[in-house]
């Protein structure tokens, strides 16, 4: 290399400036500049389990008792969030999502719970929530009517975020169904963030702002982030591998306009997690749930907490995973490379350590060896001059002490991922 002045560097100089530029960069990248909705929430990903994905609109409870939107399907969700160890793996939302309400306002225009499905009202049920050390998050929308058809908020954004709180509501997810124009999809989110703010309540603010703007234009994640503590970016998720795998296209192919906004207090929502359902095979599961974490995304389960395997819930309730999820230092990780059909993604986390998860995308064959000098790891900072690596996922695995010199190999399944973290040593 040839500095300005014309000399040559020594090797020793090299890596030094390479390591300095290293280290500039990854402190141009964490800077702040996006200023975050002011609510004091969301500090790290809202962790808890939210009814869309597999209960849907079942609002048929004669027929189907055990899995209409009802209260009871949430006070039994919300008993197994204690009795079996989600609340204390940190999932503490129970949210509903569409089809709660009666199909009218009341004669005070205020909205009001289907009476027959939820007998005790929301205030009953946000009482029991809390009674068990859980929060209560409910869903309404920006537009005319929610995405089921029943009564939007669209002007009535004071009243509504004032029911809410009055109820004891601790989470809004705001939809952005029937919205007329985009200049009042705008508005409606920003006057819906705001008025959630003058009740006082701290309500965790859940939008989808950005997934209806997409199609018209390139969304401001800045001002996005004033607003809003988390906000979808793309379509509803399945309960299937295609499902799970355009999310990750879509993050990967986006990253430059969206990793960037994400930390403390407003993060990118790539939908549920849908582990402990029908669609996913085990390795699918472990790749949504490594890959959640390395995307600082939103932990809300939708699934059957009555009827869940033994597996997917040790992986739902993996510490180290979550811990990478719930990282204090809220950088959101970012798609490093891919050829060869794998990915490798990294995140930084605090304390100088990484978590790095690989991807081995072929759908055919059987597991595959896939090799790195573990030089290109975290920015080049992150084994330099050595580094500690532990696979956590599929299972935890101390993999010891690597040089920066050297490589490290692993085995991944089709469709699978490995979930590694890299420390310093102490
Ligand atoms: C969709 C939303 C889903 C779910 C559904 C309810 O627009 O993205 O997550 O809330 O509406 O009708």
């Amino acid at each position: 290399m040839i500095t300005m002045t014309g000399k040559l560097m020594s090797r020793g100089q090299r890596l030094g400036c390479v390591l300095a530029l290293s280290v500039l960069a990854l402190f141009l990248r964490g800077v702040p500049w996006a200023r975050a909705l002011d609510n004091g929430l969301a500090m790290t990903p809202t962790m808890g389990w939210l009814h869309w994905e597999r209960f849907m609109c079942n609002i048929d409870c004669k027929e189907e008792p055990d899995s209409c939107v009802s209260e009871q399907l949430f006070m039994q969700m919300a008993d197994l969030m204690v009795s079996d160890g989600w609340k204390d793996a940190g999932y503490q939302y129970i949210c509903i999502d569409d089809c709660w309400m009666a199909s009218t306002r009341d004669s005070n225009g205020n909205l009001q719970a289907d009476p027959m499905r939820f007998p005790g009202g929301i205030r009953r049920l946000a009482n029991y929530v809390h009674s068990k050390g859980l929060k209560l998050g409910i869903y309404a929308d920006v537009g005319n009517k929610t995405c089921a058809g029943y009564p939007g908020s669209f002007g009535y954004y004071d009243i509504d975020a004032k029911t809410f709180a009055d109820w004891g509501v601790d989470l809004l997810k705001f939809d952005g169904c029937y919205c007329d124009s985009l200049e009042h999809l705008a508005d409606g989110y920003k006057q819906m963030s705001l008025a959630l703010n003058r009740t006082s309540r701290s309500i965790v603010y859940s939008c989808e702002w950005p997934l209806y703007m997409w199609p018209f234009r390139k969304p401001n994640y800045t001002e996005i982030r004033q607003y809003c503590n988390h906000w979808r970016n793309f379509g509803d998720i399945f309960d299937s591998w295609q499902s799970v795998k355009s999310i990750l296209d879509w993050s990967s192919s986006n990253q430059d306009t969206i990793v960037d906004v994400a930390g403390p207090g407003g993060w990118n929502d790539p939908d549920m997690l849908v582990i402990g359902n029908y669609g996913l095979s085990w390795d699918q599961q472990v790749t949504q749930m490594a890959l959640w974490a390395i995307m600082a995304a939103p932990l809300l389960m939708s699934n059957d907490l009555r009827h869940i395997s033994p597996q997917a819930k040790v992986l739902l309730q993996n510490k180290y995973v979550i811990a990478i999820n719930q990282d204090p230092l809220g950088k959101q990780g970012y798609r490093l490379r891919k050829e060869d059909n794998f990915e490798v993604w990294e995140r930084p986390l605090s304390s100088l350590a990484w978590a790095v998860a690989i991807r081995n995308l072929l759908e055919i064959g059987g597991p595959r060896s896939h090799t790195i000098s573990v030089v290109f790891l975290g920015r080049s900072v992150a084994c330099n001059p050595a580094c500690l690596i532990t696979q956590l996922l599929p299972v935890k695995k101390e993999l010891g002490l690597f040089e920066w010199t050297s490589t490290l190999k692993t085995r991944i399944n089709p469709t699978g991922t490995v979930l590694l973290q890299i420390k310093k040593p102490s």
